[in-house]
């Protein structure tokens, strides 16, 4: 029997925080950092600007930039002996648990780093972090393919490096593209932070206790994994592929609105956004960039999404649950435009965040009121009762 009684906590959640690094009005569909539309930062800035704007409240100066490029720049090599991580996980292994794996390990190495008391050790953790994810990015996916890793380059921008260590091979370097460079720079500065989402406030809660940055980004990415969150981009091209024609549109938007069907239309809805999340805008217009730079204007799978918007904002339920396109509606398309696998989507939009999730983790930290996340519950569970014996039940 179990008797029903709810516990008044009386308290305020501790999971919620203040915080004054972005700034979401879900009815207006804005979106700001310290102050600044997404849509401002995405044209006019780069994202070591805005990982600079995250981790310190202003836009650097000239001086600040370069000072801060260079300490990113020469952080993003990996211990040589990290190497072995790699080779001890299957080719076939997804990229997020490599990454899950890599990352967590980094507090392995790292041991100058993970005094969080210490406000110079917290820096360089930020920029270890910031610096080496791309790294460690582009061996998962060299790994998975079955080829050799590729060292950064200290004379490539952070997104053409990325792309270096991907795409280039020994026999061949990847042909630095300025347009698809600044594409993949606009991608990372759209995912780079979005308030107390799952995956930040995982960060949160992890660093409460007092864990290490690394162990904390490892949670973090290991929330964001999951495709009502992160994951969604993947899920996103998956469903793209699986509707194949336009005609089988209106079958996926019912299956979408069938309460007993577990369909859900990927890259669509939000638990915060209840307009256009403005972040979707600017990936569609760098889906059209990207494919127009690449030849492939007429790519079947962007006209495809694009009909799919079209017909789920013409219809009843979208408009009344208030679902829009978020950022990974199109994310995937200009991904797999770049020459992404659909496995490494998500772990390029961990690449993204690790800037957002350590510039939230460094406000908590550095929070004199701070105290360990513990959140409570509404017990709804047996009321109190003796122990039977084992005849007796
Ligand atoms: C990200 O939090 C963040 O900021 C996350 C993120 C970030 O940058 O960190 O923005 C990144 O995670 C974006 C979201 C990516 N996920 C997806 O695209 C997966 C598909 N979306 C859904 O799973 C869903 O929209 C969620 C998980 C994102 C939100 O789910 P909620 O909390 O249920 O959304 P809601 O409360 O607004 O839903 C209202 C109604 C519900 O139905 P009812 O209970 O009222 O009957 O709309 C339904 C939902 O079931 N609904 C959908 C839907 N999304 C919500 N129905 C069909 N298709 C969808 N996509």
């Amino acid at each position: 029997e179990t008797g029903m009684f709810t516990y008044d906590p009386g308290f305020t959640s501790t999971a919620s925080c203040d915080s004054a690094i972005t700034y979401i009005d879900g009815d207006e569909g804005l979106l700001m950092h310290r102050g600044y539309r997404i849509e401002d930062l995405a044209e006019k800035s780069d994202f070591m600007e805005v990982c600079y704007l995250l981790l310190h409240g202003e836009l650097p100066n000239q001086q600040e930039k370069d000072k801060f490029v260079h300490n990113i720049t020469y952080h993003t090599m990996l211990h040589e002996q990290m190497n072995y991580f790699f080779r001890g996980f299957r080719r076939d292994s997804h990229p997020m648990a490599v990454m899950v794996g890599v990352v967590g390990a980094l507090s392995a190495f790292y041991h100058d780093s993970t005094d969080i008391t210490d406000p110079h050790q917290r820096l360089i953790a930020s920029h270890r972090l910031i610096a080496k994810m791309p790294t460690i990015a582009a061996m998962a996916y060299k790994y998975s393919v079955g080829q050799p890793f590729v060292y950064p380059r200290n004379d490539l921008d952070y997104a053409s490096n990325f792309l270096h260590m991907t795409f280039s091979v020994p026999a061949e370097e990847y042909k630095i593209n300025p347009v698809l460079s600044r594409a993949m720079d606009r991608i990372f500065i759209l995912h780079a932070d979005h308030e107390q989402n799952a995956s930040t406030s995982t960060v949160r809660l992890a660093g409460s206790s007092g864990a290490n940055p690394f162990a904390c980004i490892a949670a973090g990415i290991s929330s964001l994994w999951g495709p009502a969150h992160g994951g969604a981009n993947e899920a996103v091209l998956r469903m793209l592929e699986e509707i194949g024609h336009k005609d089988r549109i209106p079958e996926f938007i019912e299956r979408a609105k069938d309460k007993d069907d577990p369909f859900r239309l990927m890259g669509f809805g939000h638990r915060v956004y209840k307009n256009y999340d403005p972040r979707a805008k600017v990936m569609q217009k760098s889906c059209h960039e990207v494919l127009d730079e690449l030849g492939l204007r007429n790519e079947p799978l962007l006209e495809l999404a694009m009909e799919l918007e079209r017909i789920a904002l013409e219809d009843d339920y979208f408009n009344e649950k208030k679902l829009f396109p978020n950022v990974d509606f199109y994310s995937g398309i200009v991904l797999k435009a770049l020459g992404f696998p659909t496995s490494m989507f998500t772990a390029l939009f961990a690449l993204a965040r690790t800037v957002g999730w350590i510039a939230q983790w460094n406000e908590m930290i550095e929070d004199p009121g701070q105290r360990i996340g513990r959140p409570r519950q509404l017990y709804n569970g047996s009321t109190l009762r003796d122990y039977p014996p084992i005849e007796q039940r």
